[in-house]
Protein backbone atom coordinates (compact mmCIF):
# COMPACT_ATOMS: atom_id res chain seq x y z
CA UNK A 1 0.00 0.00 0.00
CA UNK A 2 1.11 3.71 -1.07
CA UNK A 3 2.00 5.25 2.40
CA UNK A 4 2.76 8.88 1.01
CA UNK A 5 0.58 10.41 3.05
CA UNK A 6 2.22 9.16 6.56
CA UNK A 7 5.31 10.04 5.22
CA UNK A 8 4.44 13.39 4.29
CA UNK A 9 2.56 13.96 7.84
CA UNK A 10 5.67 12.31 9.69
CA UNK A 11 7.95 14.96 7.54
CA UNK A 12 5.84 17.68 8.55
CA UNK A 13 5.68 17.23 12.59
CA UNK A 14 8.80 15.61 13.21
CA UNK A 15 10.75 18.80 11.01
CA UNK A 16 8.20 21.19 12.09
CA UNK A 17 8.25 20.39 15.58
CA UNK A 18 11.83 20.73 16.14
CA UNK A 19 11.37 24.21 13.55
CA UNK A 20 8.63 25.27 15.88
CA UNK A 21 10.31 25.07 19.02
CA UNK A 22 13.71 26.22 17.25
CA UNK A 23 11.65 28.93 16.39
CA UNK A 24 9.95 29.87 19.55
CA UNK A 25 13.65 29.58 21.37
CA UNK A 26 15.37 32.48 19.39
CA UNK A 27 12.49 34.17 18.90
CA UNK A 28 12.40 34.46 22.84
CA UNK A 29 16.05 35.19 23.70
CA UNK A 30 16.80 37.46 21.13
CA UNK A 31 13.82 39.81 22.57
CA UNK A 32 14.51 38.96 25.73
CA UNK A 33 18.60 40.40 24.84
CA UNK A 34 16.70 43.32 22.70
CA UNK A 35 15.30 44.18 25.79
CA UNK A 36 17.93 43.59 28.13
CA UNK A 37 19.69 47.15 27.83
CA UNK A 38 19.24 50.59 28.87
CA UNK A 39 17.44 52.10 26.10
CA UNK A 40 19.77 54.69 24.36
CA UNK A 41 18.75 58.18 25.55
CA UNK A 42 18.88 56.38 29.19
CA UNK A 43 22.75 55.27 29.14
CA UNK A 44 23.21 58.85 27.31
CA UNK A 45 21.76 60.48 30.42
CA UNK A 46 23.52 58.42 32.71
CA UNK A 47 26.82 59.34 31.59
CA UNK A 48 25.79 63.26 31.41
CA UNK A 49 25.20 62.54 35.18
CA UNK A 50 28.39 61.34 35.39
CA UNK A 51 30.28 63.90 33.75
CA UNK A 52 28.56 66.76 35.84
CA UNK A 53 29.33 64.63 38.95
CA UNK A 54 33.16 64.80 37.41
CA UNK A 55 33.45 68.03 36.88
CA UNK A 56 32.05 68.88 39.86
CA UNK A 57 34.76 66.69 41.79
CA UNK A 58 37.70 68.33 39.59
CA UNK A 59 36.06 71.85 40.41
CA UNK A 60 36.99 70.53 43.93
CA UNK A 61 33.56 71.82 45.16
CA UNK A 62 32.50 69.20 47.35
CA UNK A 63 29.53 70.98 49.09
CA UNK A 64 27.93 71.66 45.96
CA UNK A 65 29.03 68.21 44.39
CA UNK A 66 26.76 66.94 47.35
CA UNK A 67 23.87 69.45 46.83
CA UNK A 68 23.81 68.18 43.46
CA UNK A 69 23.99 64.45 44.32
CA UNK A 70 20.78 65.20 46.72
CA UNK A 71 19.04 66.68 44.26
CA UNK A 72 19.26 63.80 41.87
CA UNK A 73 19.00 61.15 44.31
CA UNK A 74 15.25 63.34 45.32
CA UNK A 75 14.44 63.87 41.21
CA UNK A 76 14.85 60.22 40.85
CA UNK A 77 14.22 58.58 44.38
CA UNK A 78 17.11 56.82 44.19
CA UNK A 79 20.39 56.44 45.58
CA UNK A 80 23.64 57.80 44.00
CA UNK A 81 27.24 58.82 45.49
CA UNK A 82 30.95 60.10 44.24
CA UNK A 83 33.03 57.08 45.19
CA UNK A 84 36.91 56.87 45.24
CA UNK A 85 38.60 53.15 45.15
CA UNK A 86 41.75 52.54 45.67
CA UNK A 87 43.27 48.95 44.91
CA UNK A 88 45.72 47.86 46.86
CA UNK A 89 47.10 44.00 46.62
CA UNK A 90 47.37 42.19 50.15
CA UNK A 91 48.90 38.87 48.63
CA UNK A 92 50.50 37.83 45.17
CA UNK A 93 51.54 41.19 43.09
CA UNK A 94 49.12 42.27 40.24
CA UNK A 95 50.56 41.21 37.12
CA UNK A 96 47.78 42.17 34.79
CA UNK A 97 47.53 45.72 35.51
CA UNK A 98 44.47 46.42 32.92
CA UNK A 99 42.17 44.78 35.97
CA UNK A 100 43.37 47.51 37.85
CA UNK A 101 43.19 50.35 35.00
CA UNK A 102 39.31 48.92 34.42
CA UNK A 103 37.97 47.77 37.76
CA UNK A 104 34.82 49.28 38.56
CA UNK A 105 32.46 49.84 41.29
CA UNK A 106 29.03 49.25 39.24
CA UNK A 107 27.84 48.11 36.07
CA UNK A 108 28.80 50.30 32.90
CA UNK A 109 25.88 51.90 31.27
CA UNK A 110 26.53 49.83 27.80
CA UNK A 111 26.22 46.44 29.73
CA UNK A 112 23.20 44.35 29.04
CA UNK A 113 21.14 44.19 32.31
CA UNK A 114 19.59 40.63 33.91
CA UNK A 115 15.84 41.59 33.62
CA UNK A 116 15.58 39.31 36.78
CA UNK A 117 17.03 41.27 39.13
CA UNK A 118 14.53 42.06 41.91
CA UNK A 119 16.54 45.19 43.18
CA UNK A 120 17.61 48.05 40.08
CA UNK A 121 21.56 47.40 39.89
CA UNK A 122 24.12 49.91 40.53
CA UNK A 123 25.26 51.81 37.10
CA UNK A 124 28.53 53.08 36.73
CA UNK A 125 30.17 56.45 35.07
CA UNK A 126 34.49 55.83 36.17
CA UNK A 127 35.80 59.31 36.20
CA UNK A 128 38.87 60.32 34.11
CA UNK A 129 41.66 59.52 37.08
CA UNK A 130 40.19 56.18 36.64
CA UNK A 131 39.79 55.59 40.96
CA UNK A 132 37.15 58.12 41.32
CA UNK A 133 33.52 56.65 40.22
CA UNK A 134 30.00 57.87 40.01
CA UNK A 135 27.52 55.78 41.31
CA UNK A 136 23.81 55.51 40.56
CA UNK A 137 21.25 52.80 41.64
CA UNK A 138 19.22 52.86 38.36
CA UNK A 139 16.05 54.93 38.43
CA UNK A 140 13.37 52.51 38.28
CA UNK A 141 12.01 54.86 35.28
CA UNK A 142 15.15 53.64 33.14
CA UNK A 143 14.73 50.07 34.10
CA UNK A 144 14.68 48.07 31.30
CA UNK A 145 12.40 45.37 29.92
CA UNK A 146 9.33 46.55 31.23
CA UNK A 147 7.30 44.85 28.76
CA UNK A 148 9.50 41.43 28.95
CA UNK A 149 5.93 39.25 31.35
CA UNK A 150 3.88 40.25 28.26
CA UNK A 151 6.12 39.76 26.00
CA UNK A 152 6.94 36.28 27.18
CA UNK A 153 3.67 35.48 27.38
CA UNK A 154 3.07 36.33 23.58
CA UNK A 155 6.35 34.45 22.60
CA UNK A 156 5.71 31.54 24.79
CA UNK A 157 2.07 31.00 24.65
CA UNK A 158 0.24 33.36 22.07
CA UNK A 159 2.83 32.77 19.27
CA UNK A 160 2.83 29.03 19.42
CA UNK A 161 -1.02 28.76 19.78
CA UNK A 162 -1.49 30.74 16.66
CA UNK A 163 1.44 28.42 14.74
CA UNK A 164 -0.34 25.46 15.78
CA UNK A 165 -3.48 26.52 15.43
CA UNK A 166 -2.19 27.54 11.21
CA UNK A 167 -0.31 24.10 11.36
CA UNK A 168 -3.44 22.13 12.14
CA UNK A 169 -5.90 24.60 9.46
CA UNK A 170 -3.33 23.30 7.10
CA UNK A 171 -3.00 19.66 7.98
CA UNK A 172 -7.12 19.32 8.35
CA UNK A 173 -7.54 21.10 5.13
CA UNK A 174 -4.77 18.76 3.33
CA UNK A 175 -7.01 15.56 4.69
CA UNK A 176 -10.20 17.03 4.38
CA UNK A 177 -10.18 18.51 1.14
CA UNK A 178 -10.39 14.83 -0.86
CA UNK A 179 -12.34 13.47 2.24
CA UNK A 180 -15.10 16.57 1.27
CA UNK A 181 -15.04 15.38 -1.90
CA UNK A 182 -15.39 11.99 -1.01
CA UNK A 183 -18.59 12.86 0.80
CA UNK A 184 -19.89 15.39 -2.37
CA UNK A 185 -19.55 12.41 -4.54
CA UNK A 186 -21.19 9.80 -2.06
CA UNK A 187 -24.35 12.41 -1.93
CA UNK A 188 -24.40 12.58 -5.61
CA UNK A 189 -24.12 9.00 -5.81
CA UNK A 190 -26.91 8.55 -3.29
CA UNK A 191 -28.74 11.24 -5.45
CA UNK A 192 -28.70 8.85 -8.69
CA UNK A 193 -25.62 10.57 -10.30
CA UNK A 194 -24.23 7.03 -10.75
CA UNK A 195 -20.69 8.60 -12.61
CA UNK A 196 -19.85 10.73 -10.42
CA UNK A 197 -15.81 10.41 -9.90
CA UNK A 198 -13.64 11.94 -7.47
CA UNK A 199 -9.91 10.87 -8.07
CA UNK A 200 -9.93 13.65 -11.00
CA UNK A 201 -10.96 15.99 -8.56
CA UNK A 202 -8.22 15.38 -6.09
CA UNK A 203 -5.65 16.68 -8.68
CA UNK A 204 -2.37 14.75 -9.03
CA UNK A 205 -2.40 13.80 -5.51
CA UNK A 206 -0.89 10.29 -5.29
CA UNK A 207 -1.55 9.65 -1.30
CA UNK A 208 -3.76 7.21 0.30
CA UNK A 209 -6.21 9.30 0.02
CA UNK A 210 -5.92 9.54 -3.87
CA UNK A 211 -6.21 5.82 -3.39
CA UNK A 212 -9.44 5.81 -1.61
CA UNK A 213 -10.71 8.34 -4.14
CA UNK A 214 -9.73 5.54 -6.84
CA UNK A 215 -11.41 2.93 -4.82
CA UNK A 216 -14.67 5.05 -4.57
CA UNK A 217 -14.48 5.73 -8.48
CA UNK A 218 -14.31 2.18 -9.47
CA UNK A 219 -17.04 0.83 -6.51
CA UNK A 220 -19.26 3.75 -7.64
CA UNK A 221 -18.93 3.15 -11.32
CA UNK A 222 -19.16 -1.21 -10.63
CA UNK A 223 -22.62 -0.42 -8.48
CA UNK A 224 -23.73 2.31 -11.34
CA UNK A 225 -23.49 -0.19 -13.73
CA UNK A 226 -24.88 -2.72 -11.87
CA UNK A 227 -27.90 -0.34 -11.42
CA UNK A 228 -28.22 0.78 -14.72
CA UNK A 229 -28.03 -3.04 -16.08
CA UNK A 230 -30.52 -4.01 -13.44
CA UNK A 231 -33.10 -1.20 -14.46
CA UNK A 232 -32.62 -1.92 -17.95
CA UNK A 233 -32.99 -5.99 -17.09
CA UNK A 234 -36.22 -5.63 -15.57
CA UNK A 235 -37.41 -3.24 -18.48
CA UNK A 236 -36.91 -5.32 -20.85
CA UNK A 237 -38.28 -8.16 -19.13
CA UNK A 238 -41.69 -6.89 -18.23
CA UNK A 239 -41.63 -5.45 -22.36
CA UNK A 240 -40.61 -9.75 -23.18
CA UNK A 241 -43.43 -10.72 -20.52
CA UNK A 242 -45.84 -8.81 -22.77
CA UNK A 243 -46.17 -10.70 -26.00
CA UNK A 244 -46.79 -14.02 -24.10
CA UNK A 245 -49.09 -12.97 -21.39
CA UNK A 246 -50.88 -11.76 -24.51
CA UNK A 247 -50.98 -15.24 -25.82
CA UNK A 248 -51.79 -16.67 -22.74
CA UNK A 249 -54.93 -14.20 -22.47
CA UNK A 250 -55.93 -15.04 -25.69
CA UNK A 251 -56.09 -18.25 -25.26
CA UNK A 252 -57.77 -18.19 -21.37
CA UNK A 253 -60.13 -16.43 -23.19
CA UNK A 254 -60.59 -19.35 -25.86
CA UNK A 255 -60.81 -21.70 -23.00
CA UNK A 256 -63.74 -20.23 -21.35
CA UNK A 257 -65.65 -20.46 -24.21
CA UNK A 258 -64.32 -24.19 -24.95
CA UNK A 259 -63.00 -25.99 -22.41
CA UNK A 260 -61.70 -28.81 -23.95
CA UNK A 261 -59.83 -27.28 -26.58
CA UNK A 262 -56.86 -28.98 -26.88
CA UNK A 263 -54.56 -26.73 -28.96
CA UNK A 264 -55.36 -23.65 -26.16
CA UNK A 265 -54.68 -26.04 -23.56
CA UNK A 266 -51.06 -26.86 -25.32
CA UNK A 267 -50.61 -22.82 -25.56
CA UNK A 268 -51.10 -22.56 -22.38
CA UNK A 269 -48.64 -25.00 -21.34
CA UNK A 270 -46.32 -23.69 -24.07
CA UNK A 271 -46.48 -20.03 -22.98
CA UNK A 272 -45.96 -20.44 -19.11
CA UNK A 273 -42.72 -22.55 -20.19
CA UNK A 274 -41.34 -19.64 -22.10
CA UNK A 275 -42.85 -17.03 -19.09
CA UNK A 276 -40.55 -19.59 -17.03
CA UNK A 277 -37.57 -19.37 -19.35
CA UNK A 278 -37.63 -15.94 -19.90
CA UNK A 279 -37.57 -15.29 -15.90
CA UNK A 280 -35.02 -17.86 -15.28
CA UNK A 281 -32.52 -17.09 -18.28
CA UNK A 282 -32.89 -13.18 -16.62
CA UNK A 283 -32.43 -14.06 -13.16
CA UNK A 284 -29.31 -16.04 -14.49
CA UNK A 285 -28.50 -12.62 -16.33
CA UNK A 286 -28.65 -10.67 -13.28
CA UNK A 287 -26.65 -13.34 -11.34
CA UNK A 288 -23.54 -13.37 -13.43
CA UNK A 289 -23.73 -9.80 -14.09
CA UNK A 290 -24.32 -8.80 -10.59
CA UNK A 291 -21.91 -11.13 -8.80
CA UNK A 292 -19.33 -12.07 -11.35
CA UNK A 293 -18.72 -14.88 -9.58
CA UNK A 294 -16.08 -17.14 -10.75
CA UNK A 295 -17.34 -20.65 -11.73
CA UNK A 296 -13.71 -22.67 -12.12
CA UNK A 297 -14.41 -25.76 -10.13
CA UNK A 298 -14.03 -28.56 -12.09
CA UNK A 299 -11.75 -30.49 -14.79
CA UNK A 300 -13.49 -31.55 -18.11
CA UNK A 301 -12.92 -32.74 -21.20
CA UNK A 302 -13.82 -30.11 -24.40
CA UNK A 303 -14.49 -32.80 -26.95
CA UNK A 304 -16.57 -34.59 -24.45
CA UNK A 305 -18.39 -31.73 -23.53
CA UNK A 306 -18.95 -30.56 -27.20
CA UNK A 307 -20.12 -33.85 -28.17
CA UNK A 308 -23.19 -33.54 -26.44
CA UNK A 309 -24.45 -30.43 -27.25
CA UNK A 310 -23.30 -31.24 -30.81
CA UNK A 311 -25.76 -34.67 -30.26
CA UNK A 312 -28.37 -32.28 -29.10
CA UNK A 313 -28.35 -29.83 -32.39
CA UNK A 314 -28.43 -32.83 -34.41
CA UNK A 315 -31.21 -33.98 -32.97
CA UNK A 316 -33.34 -31.06 -32.81
CA UNK A 317 -32.03 -29.37 -35.91
CA UNK A 318 -31.87 -33.14 -38.21
CA UNK A 319 -32.31 -31.30 -41.42
CA UNK A 320 -28.97 -29.09 -40.86
CA UNK A 321 -25.73 -30.70 -41.40
CA UNK A 322 -23.45 -29.81 -38.44
CA UNK A 323 -19.45 -31.25 -38.55
CA UNK A 324 -17.03 -31.57 -35.93
CA UNK A 325 -13.34 -31.33 -36.33
CA UNK A 326 -11.71 -32.05 -32.79
CA UNK A 327 -8.52 -33.47 -31.43
CA UNK A 328 -8.49 -36.72 -29.50
CA UNK A 329 -8.79 -34.38 -26.23
CA UNK A 330 -8.90 -30.94 -24.88
CA UNK A 331 -8.15 -31.21 -21.61
CA UNK A 332 -9.43 -28.38 -19.67
CA UNK A 333 -8.77 -27.47 -15.83
CA UNK A 334 -11.08 -25.91 -13.31
CA UNK A 335 -13.95 -25.21 -15.68
CA UNK A 336 -17.57 -25.25 -15.03
CA UNK A 337 -19.65 -28.10 -17.06
CA UNK A 338 -22.69 -26.73 -17.07
CA UNK A 339 -22.09 -23.10 -17.77
CA UNK A 340 -19.83 -23.98 -20.79
CA UNK A 341 -22.31 -26.75 -21.84
CA UNK A 342 -25.35 -24.28 -21.69
CA UNK A 343 -23.10 -21.26 -23.29
CA UNK A 344 -21.33 -23.70 -26.17
CA UNK A 345 -25.42 -24.83 -26.64
CA UNK A 346 -27.01 -21.23 -27.15
CA UNK A 347 -24.13 -20.13 -29.40
CA UNK A 348 -24.42 -23.92 -31.69
CA UNK A 349 -28.19 -23.66 -31.50
CA UNK A 350 -28.45 -19.90 -33.07
CA UNK A 351 -25.50 -21.73 -35.70
CA UNK A 352 -28.05 -24.11 -36.44
CA UNK A 353 -30.93 -22.37 -36.00
CA UNK A 354 -29.18 -19.22 -39.09
CA UNK A 355 -28.46 -21.98 -41.38
CA UNK A 356 -30.52 -23.20 -44.07
CA UNK A 357 -31.83 -26.30 -44.12
CA UNK A 358 -29.35 -28.41 -46.01
CA UNK A 359 -26.08 -26.42 -45.05
CA UNK A 360 -23.67 -26.86 -43.07
CA UNK A 361 -22.17 -25.69 -39.30
CA UNK A 362 -18.45 -26.19 -38.48
CA UNK A 363 -17.25 -26.38 -35.13
CA UNK A 364 -13.65 -27.29 -34.93
CA UNK A 365 -11.20 -26.96 -31.77
CA UNK A 366 -7.69 -25.17 -32.14
CA UNK A 367 -5.65 -25.84 -29.60
CA UNK A 368 -2.62 -22.63 -28.86
CA UNK A 369 -0.11 -22.34 -26.20
CA UNK A 370 -2.44 -20.93 -23.45
CA UNK A 371 -5.78 -21.52 -24.65
CA UNK A 372 -8.20 -23.46 -27.28
CA UNK A 373 -9.97 -22.01 -29.70
CA UNK A 374 -13.54 -23.25 -30.39
CA UNK A 375 -14.58 -21.82 -33.78
CA UNK A 376 -18.52 -22.17 -34.38
CA UNK A 377 -19.04 -21.36 -38.40
CA UNK A 378 -22.45 -21.27 -39.86
CA UNK A 379 -23.88 -20.78 -43.55
CA UNK A 380 -26.66 -18.64 -42.35
CA UNK A 381 -27.08 -14.69 -43.51
CA UNK A 382 -24.49 -13.22 -41.30
CA UNK A 383 -24.96 -10.43 -38.75
CA UNK A 384 -24.63 -6.66 -39.96
CA UNK A 385 -21.16 -5.80 -39.00
CA UNK A 386 -21.79 -2.18 -37.07
CA UNK A 387 -24.12 -4.93 -34.91
CA UNK A 388 -21.31 -7.41 -34.10
CA UNK A 389 -20.84 -6.32 -30.70
CA UNK A 390 -24.57 -5.92 -29.77
CA UNK A 391 -25.27 -9.23 -30.28
CA UNK A 392 -23.97 -9.83 -26.77
CA UNK A 393 -26.38 -7.57 -25.20
CA UNK A 394 -29.50 -8.89 -23.32
CA UNK A 395 -32.57 -8.46 -25.40
CA UNK A 396 -31.19 -7.75 -28.68
CA UNK A 397 -32.31 -9.72 -31.88
CA UNK A 398 -31.19 -8.31 -35.22
CA UNK A 399 -35.24 -8.80 -36.51
CA UNK A 400 -37.07 -8.71 -33.47
CA UNK A 401 -40.58 -9.38 -35.15
CA UNK A 402 -38.82 -12.36 -36.41
CA UNK A 403 -37.62 -13.54 -33.00
CA UNK A 404 -40.51 -13.30 -31.80
CA UNK A 405 -42.36 -15.77 -33.31
CA UNK A 406 -39.83 -17.82 -32.88
CA UNK A 407 -39.96 -17.63 -29.25
CA UNK A 408 -36.48 -16.58 -29.24
CA UNK A 409 -36.21 -13.33 -26.13
CA UNK A 410 -32.43 -11.79 -27.37
CA UNK A 411 -30.77 -13.71 -23.89
CA UNK A 412 -29.07 -16.47 -25.20
CA UNK A 413 -25.78 -15.06 -26.47
CA UNK A 414 -25.88 -12.30 -23.44
CA UNK A 415 -25.84 -15.29 -21.24
CA UNK A 416 -23.10 -16.98 -23.10
CA UNK A 417 -20.60 -14.30 -23.15
CA UNK A 418 -21.25 -14.28 -19.25
CA UNK A 419 -20.84 -17.66 -18.36
CA UNK A 420 -17.46 -18.04 -21.10
CA UNK A 421 -16.31 -14.78 -18.41
CA UNK A 422 -17.00 -16.98 -15.09
CA UNK A 423 -15.11 -19.67 -16.23
CA UNK A 424 -12.32 -17.01 -17.42
CA UNK A 425 -12.32 -17.18 -21.06
CA UNK A 426 -13.32 -14.80 -24.15
CA UNK A 427 -16.16 -14.90 -27.37
CA UNK A 428 -16.23 -12.90 -29.81
CA UNK A 429 -18.53 -12.57 -33.48
CA UNK A 430 -16.55 -12.07 -36.99
CA UNK A 431 -18.72 -12.39 -39.94
CA UNK A 432 -16.77 -15.68 -42.31
CA UNK A 433 -15.81 -14.10 -46.84
CA UNK A 434 -17.59 -17.19 -47.54
CA UNK A 435 -21.15 -15.72 -46.03
CA UNK A 436 -22.29 -16.70 -42.70
CA UNK A 437 -21.14 -15.99 -39.04
CA UNK A 438 -18.59 -17.25 -37.27
CA UNK A 439 -18.36 -17.08 -33.35
CA UNK A 440 -15.15 -17.65 -31.97
CA UNK A 441 -14.50 -18.92 -27.91
CA UNK A 442 -11.15 -18.86 -26.54
CA UNK A 443 -10.45 -20.63 -23.16
CA UNK A 444 -7.78 -20.75 -20.82
CA UNK A 445 -5.78 -24.19 -20.98
CA UNK A 446 -4.29 -23.40 -17.03
CA UNK A 447 -6.55 -20.64 -15.38
CA UNK A 448 -4.40 -17.61 -13.60
CA UNK A 449 -3.73 -18.29 -10.07
CA UNK A 450 -6.57 -15.99 -8.05
CA UNK A 451 -3.65 -13.90 -6.05
N1 LIG B 1 -25.47 -17.52 -35.99
C1 LIG B 1 -26.15 -16.37 -36.14
N2 LIG B 1 -26.36 -15.87 -37.37
C2 LIG B 1 -27.02 -14.71 -37.54
N3 LIG B 1 -27.48 -13.95 -36.53
C3 LIG B 1 -27.28 -14.40 -35.29
C4 LIG B 1 -26.59 -15.61 -35.02
N4 LIG B 1 -26.53 -15.80 -33.69
C5 LIG B 1 -27.16 -14.73 -33.14
N5 LIG B 1 -27.61 -13.90 -34.09
C6 LIG B 1 -28.31 -12.61 -33.88
O1 LIG B 1 -28.09 -12.22 -32.56
C7 LIG B 1 -29.34 -12.10 -31.85
C8 LIG B 1 -29.15 -12.49 -30.42
O2 LIG B 1 -28.89 -13.85 -30.29
P1 LIG B 1 -29.27 -14.56 -28.95
O3 LIG B 1 -28.83 -15.98 -29.03
O4 LIG B 1 -28.78 -13.75 -27.86
O5 LIG B 1 -30.83 -14.44 -28.93
P2 LIG B 1 -31.92 -15.31 -29.66
O6 LIG B 1 -31.28 -16.51 -30.25
O7 LIG B 1 -32.63 -14.37 -30.58
O8 LIG B 1 -32.87 -15.69 -28.44
P3 LIG B 1 -32.62 -16.79 -27.31
O9 LIG B 1 -31.23 -17.27 -27.50
O10 LIG B 1 -32.87 -16.06 -26.08
O11 LIG B 1 -33.62 -17.84 -27.59
C9 LIG B 1 -30.27 -12.97 -32.61
O12 LIG B 1 -31.60 -12.57 -32.42
C10 LIG B 1 -29.80 -12.75 -34.01
O13 LIG B 1 -30.33 -11.58 -34.52
MG1 LIG C 1 -30.02 -17.82 -29.12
Amino acid sequence: MNRRLFWKLCLIIVTGTVAFFYAIYMLTSRTEEGMSYLAENDQEQLIAWGREAEALYFAGDQEALIAWLDTLMERENTWAAVVESKLHSIANHPDDQRYYKSFRLGRSVRWKIHLYFKTNPVMEVTFKNRSTHFLIRLPQRMRPGVYWGQARIILQIVVPMLLLAIVAIILYRHIMGPLRQLQLATRSFSQGQFDVQVSQRLGNRKDELAELANTFDQMASRIGEMIISQRQLIADMSHELRTPLARLDVAVEMLRCDPANESCIDRVEHESQQIRKLMEDTLTLAWLDNERPSLNQEDLDLVDLLDVVIRDARFEFPDREIAANFPEYAPLEKSNNRSLGQALENIIRNAMRFTPPGRCVNVSIQQHSREYQINVADEGPGVAEDLLDKIFRPFFREDRARSSSHNSFGLGLALAKRQIEAVGGQVLARNRDVGGLQVEIYLPIQQASSE
